[in-house]
């Protein structure tokens, strides 16, 4: 887990780093946006457990938090959404019914702490609707990012992001051939399914966002990328036709092994 810090003025990141072998870093971000009604998105990896916790507390007390707004239900943003539901009683979970319905396999999710969305569905925060946006790339079915009409942000899940070669606190800080490289190799792996679209179908749902023309995009796995929306769909707009990416196989493993003695 690193250090909190603020991507505006109301908005608080929760950042940590996921290292992967041979290749970088994926950051793994929640974020806590300070609305009338505070909106934690996502809870993290379990394996940062406490130290999440401790995080999420030197930005905001949970006991505040009128939401959990879950993008969906990866181990990678569900793993404190125990603990947080225990540590923020006035809160409640937004998520995707399906999402809701497969984490409770895990454990009781107290449904009638939970507000079930669909795309185009919204929450009222208080001062600022919070509308429910399938992202263009997602790679779990109950995907919903958040538009903040607000702040004028969008918070995208899985989508927009990176393995970068070590930890940035800003997308600004990435060298050009770096942002592009690392979003063009995470979008393959992550939603290899992009492969099967045709380009000017998938142009479509990119254009969507175009049209929601957000000013900021906080993805969970790239630092924040602000003025640069633009950018980051024409990045995406060249992964159909990219290379497919192929996972390391054992004797990759075997390699990366070797070097760790
Ligand atoms: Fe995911
Ligand atoms: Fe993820």
């Amino acid at each position: 887990m690193d250090k909190p810090y603020q991507a505006m003025k109301d908005i608080g990141v929760l950042p940590a780093h996921f290292p992967i072998p041979g290749a970088g870093f994926l950051p793994v971000n929640a974020f806590v946006i300070k609305a009338k009604e505070p909106v934690l998105v996502d809870t993290g990896m379990g394996i940062d457990g406490a130290d999440f916790m401790k995080a999420l507390e030197s930005v905001i007390d949970p006991r505040e938090l009128k939401w959990v707004w879950l993008t969906h239900d990866d181990a990678d943003h569900t793993g404190n959404l125990r603990k947080v539901l225990d540590a923020a009683p006035a809160a409640r979970l937004a998520a995707n019914s399906l999402a809701a319905l497969r984490v409770s396999t895990a454990w009781p999710v107290p449904m009638d702490r939970v507000c079930w969305l669909n795309p185009g569905e919204s929450i009222d925060a208080g001062d600022r609707t919070l509308t429910a946006v399938r992202p263009p790339l997602f790679d779990n079915p109950t995907t919903i990012g958040i538009y903040d009409g607000k702040s004028e942000t969008f918070f995208s899940a899985d989508c927009f992001g990176a393995i970068i070669p070590s930890p940035a606190l800003n997308a600004d800080d990435l060298p050009e051939e770096v942002l592009s490289q690392g979003m063009i190799a995470w979008a393959g792996a992550d939603s290899p399914w992009v492969h099967m679209v045709e380009p000017a179908r998938f142009s479509q749902t990119l254009e969507k966002i175009r049209q929601i023309a957000p000013k900021t995009v906080l993805s969970a796995h790239l630092p924040p990328a602000a003025g640069k929306t633009e950018r980051l769909l024409d990045i995406l707009s060249r992964v159909p036709a990219s290379t497919p990416f192929a996972a390391p196989n054992q004797k990759a493993l075997l390699r990366i092994l070797a070097q760790g003695r």
